[in-house]
């Protein structure tokens, strides 16, 4: 093993050009941890703003220091574990999300045990690379909203990386599920499971009728989305709306004092039991992962700029492994 890595780093906050393949040290692999040789990454959000520095203080502490590396998922394989450790073995493909840092795009991570789990039968490197933002979804629907067989679901932003997850969800777990998406995306809606589909830029909230969850991924006009809610309805939003974060936060500690229908945000920091979660519902044929195009790691600035330009089906993903 060689002592350095490839990595996609960069020196500066700023647009996706900053982002170049450097070298680093190669993790050590660490107590309690594994040590994996990463196959694949997808780009997140997450990942443009931390790019963009417009995480704050918060994401300059799980950025660490410049030179900053990105990349939030990964899909690769076991090479060092801890000896009789309940956990992945040497050799075993696994999935995971590391814990609120950065630096997947990138040879090898050191990643706590609980941070991953087996990649399910027949997948290869480049779909199990699109499952980790699922979890968002499960957590959207299945603890903050819980959405119920029958109850009609609206997805926000349905044919991104999340929504590709929450509408196949909705429908596993029973649901109506209406999909807002661009004009070109819908049929993939459809494909997906949804039941109806629209076109975000030319329909009107209120021409969409009443929901009982509402998942939105966006994090704009929230007021509108919620006013959509029936009695005794739910909104889970995992956005903000960058341009007036501190109104969009307001607005949702606000939802949980005035009027009857809360709106509610969390931040996902996944671990194994939710990663198995949803290998089961992929084993079982009730989720599949979607992916939009693939970049190799010389390339991650063109993936960002990718992500950054809309229009993506599902996720964008890069093939460390070349
Ligand atoms: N809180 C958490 O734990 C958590 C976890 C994961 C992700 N996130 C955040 O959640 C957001 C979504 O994540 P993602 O991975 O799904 O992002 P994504 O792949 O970029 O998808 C966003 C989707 O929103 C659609 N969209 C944009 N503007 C819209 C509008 N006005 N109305 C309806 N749809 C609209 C986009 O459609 P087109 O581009 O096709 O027009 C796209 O399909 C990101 O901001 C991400 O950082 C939060």
């Amino acid at each position: 093993m060689t002592e350095s890595m490839r990595a996609a780093l960069y020196d500066r906050y700023g647009p996706p050009e900053v982002i170049y393949e450097g070298r680093r040290p190669i993790p050590e692999r660490g107590e309690g941890r594994i040590l994996v040789r990463v196959l694949a990454s997808s780009v997140n959000g997450g990942d443009l703003s931390g790019r963009e520095g417009s995480l704050g203080w918060l994401g300059a502490l799980a950025l660490g220091p410049f030179p900053k590396a990105v990349g939030l998922d990964f899909v690769g394989d076991v090479v060092e574990a801890e000896a009789n450790v309940y956990g992945p073995a040497v050799g075993d493909r696994v999935w995971g999300v590391l814990p609120r840092a950065f630096g997947s795009m990138a040879e090898y991570v050191s990643v706590p045990v609980d941070c991953l789990v087996r990649v399910p039968e027949g997948l290869d490197p480049v779909h199990a690379a699109a499952l980790p933002v699922v979890t968002t979804a499960i957590t959207a629907l299945r603890d903050k909203a819980r959405l119920r067989p029958g109850e009609r679901l609206l997805v926000r932003g349905a044919t991104g990386g999340v929504g590709v997850g929450g509408v196949q969800l909705g429908k596993a777990y029973g649901g109506h599920v209406t999909a807002l998406a661009r004009e070109e995306n819908l049929e993939l809606a459809r494909e997906l499971g949804a039941d109806r589909a629209f076109d975000y830029r030319t329909t009107s909230p209120a021409d969409l009728g009443s929901f009982d969850v509402v998942l939105d991924t966006v994090g704009t006009d929230l007021p509108a989305y919620r006013r959509l809610l029936a009695p005794g309805g739910r909104m889970v939003t995992i956005s903000f709306d960058l341009t007036r974060p501190w109104r969009s936060l307001g607005y949702i500690v606000g939802s949980t004092v005035f009027g009857p229908r809360r709106v509610r945000f969390f931040s996902g920091n996944p671990r194994r039991e939710l990663f198995e979660e949803l290998n089961a519902l992929v084993e079982a044929g009730h989720l599949r992962p979607v992916v939009d195009r693939v970049y190799s790691l010389s390339e991650v600035a063109g993936a960002h700029r990718a992500l950054e330009s809309g229009g993506v089906r599902g996720k964008i993903i890069v093939d460390t492994s070349t």
